[in-house]
């Protein structure tokens, strides 16, 4: 019988757009648990973990051990954007820690085709993420490698940022060069900017201080910002969703 685990990766991987991925970096660090298990009751498909080495962006959060003890409290896939200068010499670290999908910066990877390869071949899903001045080219000769691209919408390292819309061109041009392929979109997402990002061919968006309210209502917080992702998907008429497959959130 297919583990919790193997359900919930099947069913992220055929996940209707829009999907939601609330990242861990807004949250309670205090309560990480129960941060956790109130996104699970959410609804949401899958997590995003947001790390940082203090080098690549100016900030530091976390690390494999700490991403290990979460896989101990939820069977969520978890979408690892690492934000770090060296992702090589960490993707068996974090594969071992429990990521099931690595998503690497185009930025400081010298021979992407070779790093994708090695992350697929650990059986974990593999992801190209651009900064907002990298051009949507850097990550064109890797199309046919990647289980998704990461294009950022606020340069990385902190949350609260305000959504630049300047990058939707980018998210254009990767969806008119590979249709079916998941475009993620992560920065200044809320339910007033959600609707762009799906519009443009968005197909899961990063949710974070958004995602953050008082009450611990997070189905509340992220359903408005499903629901504006929707508007904007039936606006651009392209909805690379899967039949059959199960809502996002
Ligand atoms: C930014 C991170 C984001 C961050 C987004 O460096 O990569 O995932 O959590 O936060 P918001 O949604 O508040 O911009
Ligand atoms: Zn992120």
């Amino acid at each position: 019988m297919p583990s919790e685990r193997t359900e919930r990766l099947r069913a992220w991987d055929g996940a209707t757009a829009p999907l939601i991925t609330p990242s861990l970096l807004d949250c309670d660090f205090a309560e990480v648990g129960r941060e956790i298990a109130r996104l699970e009751a959410a609804g949401v498909a899958a997590l995003h973990l947001d790390v940082m080495d203090g080098h690549f962006v100016p900030n530091l959060s976390y690390g494999p051990p700490v991403v290990a003890d979460w896989r101990a409290v939820t069977d969520l896939p978890f979408d690892a954007h690492l934000m770090i200068s060296n992702p090589a010499e960490y993707l068996d670290a974090f594969v071992d820690a429990g990521a099931d999908s690595l998503l690497v910066h185009a930025e400081v990877v010298r021979k992407p085709a070779d790093l994708l390869r090695q992350i697929r071949d650990r059986g974990c899903r593999a992801g190209l993420v651009i900064n907002p001045p990298t051009p949507w080219t850097a990550v064109e000769p890797y199309l046919d490698q990647l289980d998704s691209v990461l294009v950022m919408s606020v340069m990385p390292g902190f949350g609260g940022q305000r959504f630049q819309e300047t990058v939707l061109e980018k998210v254009r041009a990767i969806r008119a060069a590979r249709p079916g392929l998941r475009i993620a979109i992560d920065g200044g997402i809320n339910a007033r900017t959600a609707d762009q990002a799906t519009e443009a061919g968005a197909t899961q968006l990063v949710v974070g201080s958004a995602t953050y309210r008082a009450d611990g209502n997070y189905a509340a917080s992220l359903g408005e910002v499903a629901e504006a992702a929707r508007r904007g998907l039936q606006r651009g008429g392209a909805a690379p969703g899967r039949a059959g497959a199960p809502p996002a959130v």
